[in-house]
């Protein structure tokens, strides 16, 4: 009886273990480290993160603001996606040098490919510091007056923090402003690219199989922080020497098997997992069939373009595949929040709430939360579905539509100071000379033509044979001169003169209305987080991602996708070849990989049966920021690099549903089968610590 008591008892804290989250590495004592622990860990949360002694954190960096990476040699090797080093790989691929097509291999420390901007960012320590942030913000104040306390106070932590020179600090706000952190950071800006496999391997199956499962691709790349002499933070000088990290992850060769607990470290970016239901059908019926549209007529041009010629296809890789990625996940998210009944299993939550308020008379405080919120989102969808809009076509598809919107914000700074004119002026005229590397000025007439009528009816493609920006030479000429002369020619150019109008509009119609009632959203939206992790306390409440270092833990899994269909959690090489289509440029398959898949030659990296497992699924909650995040074992070693989420789940972050979300990672014995058997890099699996038996002591 007692047994069984307790058998209940441990399978009840998995199940709970099984629900998600995405939580502060800070705080993982207590409830975190026991699901943890539950789930087959054998780490303690001081193990994953400690201030005084080194820990797991110490190896987990933020990737150029937007993906993670992880320290994984004493020589400060960094592991990444394919996918988040895309752009440097880009940059450094030419028609002579394809490395997109073909990879690209250092095999000396001098062979390493400096990377202007790319940073990495490491965090030091983390510090609630909701008390010292709100303090003196009353109930009284306006929101307004509020936020401006907010800033101020957290100005001030800011610069009364201890911390050495070269470190930086921020605050962020979690569970909707109702907790704020300080982070300490790190910084390094010499990062040098090591090694990519081929787009073949990197990139295999590409759009079709994006966001999908089984999956089979190889998306990792290599890069290196490189340190001064100290070990301290420098700009790129040919002087720096490797970085020397706290910790590094040992890699497990034993690897993964199903049932198996992983646990993912890194920088997810953005959730609403507590979006009220009128939000999510807003987004599910008014906005994502509009993006999804919008950027479809983009696609079109753009992979045409791609197909047909080489100089095009390396000039627009990473445009397709920013386009093509949110693209695809709007589809898959509408499709799961139809399929697993989000909103409706909202609209429950939400009558719960109300229900407990009646039981605890609260409702005179916060009944009025949720109507009010049904009314605020009636009353911004219009403006928020144009100025989605606005974005597609002037910021995110045609470049020269994105080059005049930046030019009217020079415009704009010329109106106030000629500091701010000189200051804008300099930063596009840097911000030219990226653009116009990867522009085709047919292609993206062709982008112009096919996006614009999602906008506006007023269509010229005459702008594009007028505009002085049509080349980068007449462009930078137009720019020259006293803040008057630039703004007169301006003002005379075909394709500036079309754009103003549109950015007029936003400007005088769109934006006011939107800043007018997304801070009434944004307030609400805290209290009512607040009122329910008062009101329903037995409810598990994570914070939203925000781009800050979280842990999520789960279990390599399989799951359910239909009727009678269920999908085991790990793929092997033998799908690579069965996916292999001869010349497609998606499912090709390099000739050196089919000679090693023919002969069998895994070196030490197949698995018991002798096989090479190449992705797998789990039950950690990850979302976009988490690419390159490692996948950590029980014992802490890396047994995988996440890098995206199944179909059927891709609705998780604003509903997380245990039965079908899963995120897809790398497994690391195909990360090094790769390095070692294709690449022959052997230097750097020399440079790493390979652990059999899990390192167990
Ligand atoms: N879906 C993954 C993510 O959200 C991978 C994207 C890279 N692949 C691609 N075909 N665009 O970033
Ligand atoms: N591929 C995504 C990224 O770049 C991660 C996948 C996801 O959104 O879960 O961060």
């Amino acid at each position: 009886m007692k047994f069984l008591k307790i058998l209940v008892f441990f399978i009840a804290i998995q199940m709970s273990a099984q629900q998600g989250g995405m939580w502060i590495p800070s705080l993982l004592q207590g409830m975190n480290e026991n699901d943890m622990q539950s789930l087959g860990s054998k780490l303690t949360a001081a193990d994953i993160y400690s201030v005084n002694a080194s820990s797991l954190k110490d190896a987990v960096v933020h990737f150029n603001g937007g993906c993670t990476a992880e320290v994984i040699s004493p020589e400060g090797l960094l592991l990444t996606n394919h996918h988040c080093g895309f752009g440097q790989i880009q940059s450094h691929s030419s028609l002579e040098n394809d490395y997109l097509k073909d990879g690209f291999w250092a095999s000396t420390l001098a062979d390493e490919l400096p990377n202007n901007g790319l940073y990495v960012e490491f965090i030091v320590r983390i510090e609630d510091v909701t008390q010292q942030v709100l303090e003196g913000v009353t109930e009284t104040m306006t929101d307004r007056e509020k936020q401006s306390k907010i800033g101020s106070n957290s100005a001030k932590i800011e610069r009364e923090t201890k911390k050495e020179d070269w470190q930086g600090t921020k605050i962020k706000a979690f569970y909707k402003g109702n907790q704020y952190f300080l982070f300490v950071t790190e910084r390094y800006d010499d990062i040098r690219l090591v090694g990519a496999p081929p787009s073949s391997i990197g990139k295999f199956g590409s759009d079709t199989d994006n966001w999908v499962w089984p999956r089979h691709t190889g998306d990792f790349s290599l890069f290196r922080i490189y340190a001064n002499k100290q070990n301290q933070p420098a700009k790129y000088s040919k002087d720096n020497v490797p970085f020397k990290p706290k910790h590094f992850l040992p890699i497990g060769i034993d690897g993964i098997s199903e049932d198996d607990f992983t646990m993912v470290f890194g920088f997810p970016g953005t959730t609403d997992e507590y979006l009220p239901a009128i939000a999510i059908a807003q987004t599910v019926e008014k906005i994502n069939p509009k993006t999804i549209a919008i950027r479809e007529a983009a696609l079109k041009v753009i992979d045409a373009n791609m197909k047909a010629d080489d100089q095009i296809r390396i000039q627009y890789a990473s445009k397709q595949a920013r386009i093509a990625n949110a693209w695809k996940k709007w589809i898959g998210e509408n499709l799961g929040i139809k399929k697993s009944g989000a909103i409706a299993k909202r609209k429950d939550l939400e009558s719960e709430f109300t229900k407990a308020l009646e039981t605890k008379k609260l409702l005179e405080t916060y009944g009025h939360i949720l109507p009010e919120l049904e009314r605020l989102y009636n009353a911004i969808e219009e403006t928020a579905v144009k100025r989605r809009m606005f974005i597609e076509a002037f910021t995110g598809t045609s470049e020269l539509m994105q080059l005049m919107f930046r030019l009217t914000q020079v415009e704009n700074a010329a109106m106030s100071s000629d500091a701010d004119f000189e200051r804008l002026r300099t930063n596009v005229l840097s911000a030219m000379d990226g653009l116009y590397k990867n522009m085709n000025l047919e292609v993206d007439k062709g982008i112009y033509l096919a996006v614009m009528p999602f906008y506006t009816t007023n269509i010229d493609a005459s702008i594009y044979e007028k505009t002085a920006f049509k080349t980068l030479e007449t462009g930078k000429k137009l720019l020259e001169g006293t803040s008057k002369e630039v703004l007169e020619k301006l003002n005379n150019d075909a394709a500036y003169q079309y754009a103003k109008v549109f950015v007029n509009d936003f400007y005088n119609n769109i934006e006011p209305v939107f800043r007018d009632i997304n801070p009434k959203i944004n307030a609400l939206e805290q209290q009512y987080m607040k009122a329910l992790m008062m009101v329903l306390p037995n409810q598990r409440y994570f914070p939203d991602a925000n781009g800050t270092l979280r842990v999520t833990y789960g279990k390599v899994k399989g799951y359910e996708p239909r009727d009678a269909v269920y999908y085991e959690p790990i793929t092997y090489l033998d799908g690579v070849m069965e996916k292999y289509v001869p010349g497609d440029y998606e499912f090709d398959v390099p000739q050196k990989l089919q000679e090693l898949y023919a002969k069998k030659d895994y070196g030490p990296y197949a698995d018991a049966t002798g096989k090479l497992p190449v992705c797998f699924i789990g039950t950690n909650h990850t979302t976009g920021g988490n690419s390159g995040s490692p996948a950590i074992d029980a014992y802490g070693n890396l047994v995988g690099l996440n890098f995206d989420r199944v179909w059927e789940g891709t609705m998780s972050d604003m509903y997380y549903d245990p039965e079908i979300c899963r995120n897809i990672m790398v497994d690391v014995r195909y990360v090094l089968f790769i390095i070692d058997k294709y690449a022959g890099a052997k230097h750097l699996i020399n440079e790493m610590k390979l652990v059999r038996n899990k390192g167990k002591k």
